[in-house]
């Protein structure tokens, strides 16, 4: 200020708006952003600025000085002005740019694969013998986990006296009239019954499912699978069973598969058999089979002299092991997918 008394001498609002107009450009020109320039309006041009200072002293100006004062003071504000509405359509294309910048997304950028599942090798070997048996013209059926102890055993010829039943063998279950009536199935094969008593002859079956016995070892788990199979019809003979199950083998395992037939006993077949497989250099127990026992039939209302047919059963836990080289049957149920992520 050059003034030096209380009241500002006529020039000094112009004095101080030549010193504005002088450094108001590069202020304006270095405002970064819209809220800077907003910052900048109002020191320059705003409520406080010099501009409305000298509006506000105007009235102090001699008279014939006024016309030209007030015009210097619009001519600097509106020059000011006019640079501050040119920035801020500078800024505002800017920030727009830089918003869109930001948000724009990169269309050729590869996508974040989601990591891809697989079906349990359990499932995929049950899976695969379900198809050959379709494939021989079979139908899929399925039954409950929860049994009686007329199907699991009864029906399946397997007296009271069957060490199966043993209570160290099987999980009985809290329900029903009597404490032994209703267990964890111990095997598919009480399908064979309630699959029975449901359709009349020819019957071409398989059922997938889950067993349950009181075993843990490192070829036995609680909760496993099998596979079990029954064909019945007027004229079946061992040499059907012998020609399927050898068909089944080599479909399983590749066609050079051998397999020979030992006798064993089940309650349910008459005679039983082992059907073994060569594989890997040796030979491997792959499933239980035989002829249905005419005590069978009885149960389930067919009549033994009219019909005949032959049975299966094969674990599938059993099946993947063989196929695989897998050791110890826990490694199927690791949660660690590494393992399984082979099998895919
Ligand atoms: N149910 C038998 C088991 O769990 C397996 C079996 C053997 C099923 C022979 C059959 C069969 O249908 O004929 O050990």
């Amino acid at each position: 200020m050059t003034s030096t008394t209380n009241l500002p001498g006529p020039m000094d609002p112009l004095d101080q708006l030549e010193t504005l107009r002088a450094a108001a450009p590069d202020q304006i020109a270095s405002a970064a952003s819209l809220a800077d320039l907003d910052d900048v309006e109002a020191v320059t041009v705003g409520k406080r600025s010099p501009i409305a200072e000298a509006r506000r002293r105007l009235a102090t100006v001699p008279t014939e000085n006024r016309p030209a004062v007030g015009k210097a003071i619009n001519d600097v504000a509106k020059e000011i002005g006019r640079l501050i509405d040119d920035r801020r359509t500078v800024l505002a294309i800017e920030e727009q740019n830089a918003l869109l910048a930001a948000e724009a997304v990169d269309v050729t950028l590869p996508g974040r694969r989601p990591k891809r599942g697989t079906t349990h090798l359990i499932q995929q070997v049950m899976d695969e013998v379900v198809d050959i048996f379709v494939s021989l013209g079979y139908t899929v059926a399925s039954g409950p986990e929860a049994e009686t102890e007329f199907y699991n055993f009864t029906a399946m010829n397997m007296p009271n006296t069957h060490p199966a039943r043993l209570e160290q063998d099987t999980f009985y279950l809290d329900y029903g009239e009597n404490p032994e009536e209703i267990l964890l199935r111990t095997h598919t094969s009480p399908m064979q019954a309630r699959y029975m008593e449901e359709h009349r002859p020819p019957v071409h079956v398989v059922v997938p499912g889950r067993v349950y016995r009181r075993d843990y070892d490192s070829t036995h788990m609680p909760v496993f699978h099998q596979i079990e199979g029954l064909a019945v019809d007027t004229d079946i003979t061992f040499q059907d069973l012998k020609g399927t199950l050898d068909y089944f083998a080599k479909e399983f395992f590749g066609p050079e598969t051998e397999t020979k037939f030992l006798p064993s006993y089940f309650p349910f077949t008459e005679p039983s058999a082992e059907m073994h497989a060569y594989a890997d250099g040796r030979w491997l127990e792959l499933l239980g089979c035989g002829m249905v026992n005419p005590a069978v039939y009885e149960h389930v209302g067919y009549d033994p002299d009219e019909v005949t047919g032959f049975a299966f059963g094969m674990g599938a836990e059993r099946l993947a092991m063989v196929r695989h080289g897998i050791k110890d049957i826990r490694s199927l149920y690791d949660p660690d997918v590494r393992g399984l992520e082979q099998y895919r």
